[in-house]
């Protein structure tokens, strides 16, 4: 055990981080698309072109959607007689080269999903034993984009914690794609539970926080023993944001769990609300809709380019609580150049008036040492990042009365 531990941590320091090495991945958090949250098993090559099309069509890729991933059940349930994966011959009957090409001419790209157990969560063949062999195969496929799930790994119980082994397994995966040699984006997907933002910033690009999202907003928290998604705002609270986003970073992000907005019954605020709080906290952007069929609504939200912005702002740093005030949660997220944004969350039921002076007040990012100070001969401009419309200046206090589950995102310029 002794031995195979110093091994593992000769090779961890061997090969450094995983942004290093394919350098210029991950820069800002990933945008793009996976079919897990709409379809589920129902997946083929057709509605991979579908949407690759869209992305195009409807302005997705200008406003910077980039990778469209299949998620599990894209395989045949065994693998050849050499131990290949093997695309299921009826969802792709071309192979999987030939569904990257064609994401590929559209100047996008495309990505796979696997696992790090001997078999993926719906019961296709898993990467354990496996992992260069398939590494290879999405190089050769011309795979741009991993996410590697976590299920059925009876083998991270033989000795040791459960973070060692799972960052060993997700290490080995890493070194597999290095060995490869094409660059491929490595979203870790272990749910948070051996705390992957202490690990994942050398092993991959991104790595899931928490559970499965639902598309629900409240927290689900039924007793009944059957397994239940979460809700957006039961991801939001999880584990103490202080702690994650110390980890978060250009090529190293927490990932909240692919979109649900215009999904099931979220309302126009909650929709907005969740994609807001995502580009917020830095999260990978993965639209999880049936973008082929989406409202007018959905589509504004999706491509809100302000809202985006806060996102992909390359100083890369996740937005914190500044204070909750009643039913009011205040996030604030420092920017490039010198800019900041606000969003203001009435995470209640009720309409709530919001009264903000800014004037006086001093709002300081301990964490990574910023802060950002109000007064009457310096004001910033206030820009409502929903509306696309500017509110005057810092000078005047925000006044705004929000519904159940609203929010306000403001942008602070000078
Ligand atoms: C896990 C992951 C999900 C999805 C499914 C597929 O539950 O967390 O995002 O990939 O597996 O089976």
């Amino acid at each position: 055990m002794k031995r195979f531990l110093f091994a593992a941590a000769l090779l961890c320091c061997a090969t450094g981080s995983f942004a290093q090495k394919f350098e210029g991945l991950a820069k800002t958090p990933t945008m793009g698309w996976n079919s897990w949250n709409t379809f589920r098993s129902d997946i083929d090559e057709q509605l991979v072109k579908e949407i690759a099309d869209q992305f195009v069509a409807l302005g997705l890729k200008d406003a910077g959607y980039e990778y469209v991933c299949l998620d599990d059940c894209w395989m045949s349930k065994e693998r050849d007689a050499e131990g290949n994966l093997v695309p299921d011959p009826k969802k792709f009957p071309n192979g999987m080269k030939a569904v990257a090409d064609y994401v590929h001419s559209k100047g996008l790209k495309f990505g796979l999903y696997e696992c790090a157990g001997t078999k993926t969560c719906a019961g296709y063949p898993g990467s354990h034993g496996h992992e260069y062999q398939d590494a290879l195969k999405y190089a050769e496929w011309g795979v741009d984009f991993l996410k590697y799930d976590c299920c059925n790994t009876p083998q991270f119980a033989h000795g040791g914690s459960d973070r060692i082994w799972r960052e060993w397994a997700y290490t080995t995966m890493r070194d597999a794609l290095y060995a490869a040699g094409r660059p491929i984006l490595f979203n870790l997907c272990e749910w948070g539970g051996s705390e992957p933002w202490l690990w994942g910033p050398a092993v991959g690009h991104s790595w899931r926080a928490t559970g499965d999202i639902g598309a629900v907003f409240d927290p689900v928290n039924a007793n009944d023993g059957q397994w239940h998604p979460m809700g957006i705002m039961q991801i939001v609270g999880e584990h103490d944001n202080d702690v994650l986003r110390r980890a978060a970073g250009p090529g190293h992000w927490n990932d909240l769990d692919m979109l649900e907005v215009g999904n099931g019954d979220l309302t126009l605020f909650e929709n907005q609300t969740h994609f807001a709080l995502w580009a917020m906290l830095c999260s990978p952007l993965i639209m999880g809709n049936d973008i082929r069929q989406m409202s007018e609504q959905t589509k504004e939200i999706l491509t809100n380019r302000e809202i985006i912005a806060l996102n992909q702002d390359e100083l890369g740093i996740q937005a914190f609580k500044y204070e909750t005030a009643g039913d009011i949660q205040i996030w604030a997220k420092p920017l490039s150049g010198g800019d900041w944004a606000f969003l203001f969350l009435n995470y209640s039921a009720k309409e709530t008036p919001l009264t903000f002076y800014w004037t006086g007040r001093v709002v300081t990012d301990r964490v990574f040492d910023k802060a950002v100070t109000f007064d009457e001969k310096t004001p910033y401009r206030v820009r409502d990042l929903y509306a696309g419309k500017n509110l005057g200046t810092t000078k005047t206090p925000l006044k705004v009365t929000l519904g159940k589950n609203q929010s306000l995102v403001v942008r602070l310029s000078k």
